[in-house]
């Protein structure tokens, strides 16, 4: 057997005597998402490190667990630390908590993440939903031995991010005057943040926000046939467009801004109750 679904098998296993019943949605917090986590009723959390092979966080923001409780009255488990190609973890490494929750039987996926607006009529502290995305990353999670036993070795990815989903989340939040945009992903490696030539080659392209997260993730589930919703937080004005340089403080101060909160908790709620 490919000796990466053995690992995940053993990681699965664990979380299987941990907690029987897996909850049929998994949120992975991105920067700034924190917070969702003191949202929990009921919490309760198990470490990367109890859990066999688990790749460990190397961002200190980020401690690495997984947290299982209800969030707005459904029964989610939240993965609070995410794991980035740009601090040398491989694609598939990334995107082994995401493959370990979906072995163990989580149906659907809502990947969070923090992006720079590239997409002119955006603007700072709005939200867009991931419709399709350009991974410039360089790196693929599929890329190795075939996973044949788990999914296919060329799966197809023009369904990605399920429409229905995002159809069905923008019906529930359109009354309460939210805006969510729909748009592409530009997937960059990072660490540095982009260049105004890269922005515009991006928006040459037709990405229409930037990040350097999320597709690594949301390969790996597509392949094993999961519901993937992706929501990046707008939280800054692409490099070239900006007034001022970027700054990843700045960046995590607009998901506190309570205007935000709300939007975001009203998005996380459509995509709940959308399911
Ligand atoms: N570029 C890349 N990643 C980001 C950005 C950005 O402008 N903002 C938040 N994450």
């Amino acid at each position: 057997m490919n000796p990466t679904i053995e690992r995940l098998y053993a990681a699965r296993d664990a979380l299987a005597r941990w907690q029987a019943s897996p909850p049929p949605v998994a949120i992975a917090t991105g920067s700034g998402y924190a917070w969702l986590v003191e949202q929990l009723e009921g919490a309760r959390s198990i470490a990367f490190g109890d859990i066999p092979n688990m790749p460990l966080c190397r961002n200190p923001k980020h401690p690495g667990r997984f947290v299982l409780g209800t969030l707005f009255g459904h029964r989610v488990i939240v993965q609070h630390g995410r794991l980035h190609c740009y601090e040398g973890h491989r694609a598939e490494d990334v995107a082994f908590p995401a493959r370990a929750l979906a072995l163990w039987g989580v149906k659907t996926f809502l990947l969070t993440n923090a992006a720079g607006a590239i997409n002119p009529s955006f603007r700072e502290g709005e939200f867009m939903a991931i419709t399709d995305h350009i991974n410039f990353i360089g790196q693929n999670p599929l890329t190795g031995l075939a996973f044949t036993e788990i999914g296919e070795r060329f799966p197809d990815l023009s369904k990605l991010y399920d429409p229905d989903l995002v159809a069905g989340v923008q019906a529930r939040i359109g009354a309460r005057g939210t805006v969510l945009h729909e748009g592409v992903y530009g997937a960059m490696p990072g660490p540095s943040y982009e260049t105004p030539a890269e922005i515009r080659m991006l928006r040459l392209l037709g990405a229409d926000a930037v990040g350097m997260s999320t597709v690594p993730e949301a390969i790996a589930l597509g392949q094993l046939m999961r519901r993937v919703f992706a929501l990046s937080c707008l939280t800054n004005l692409a490099a070239g467009t900006a007034l001022t340089p970027i700054r990843d403080d700045e960046i995590a101060d607009v998901l506190e801004r309570p205007e935000v909160r709300i939007d975001l908790e009203t998005i996380i709620r459509g995509v709940l109750d959308a399911l």
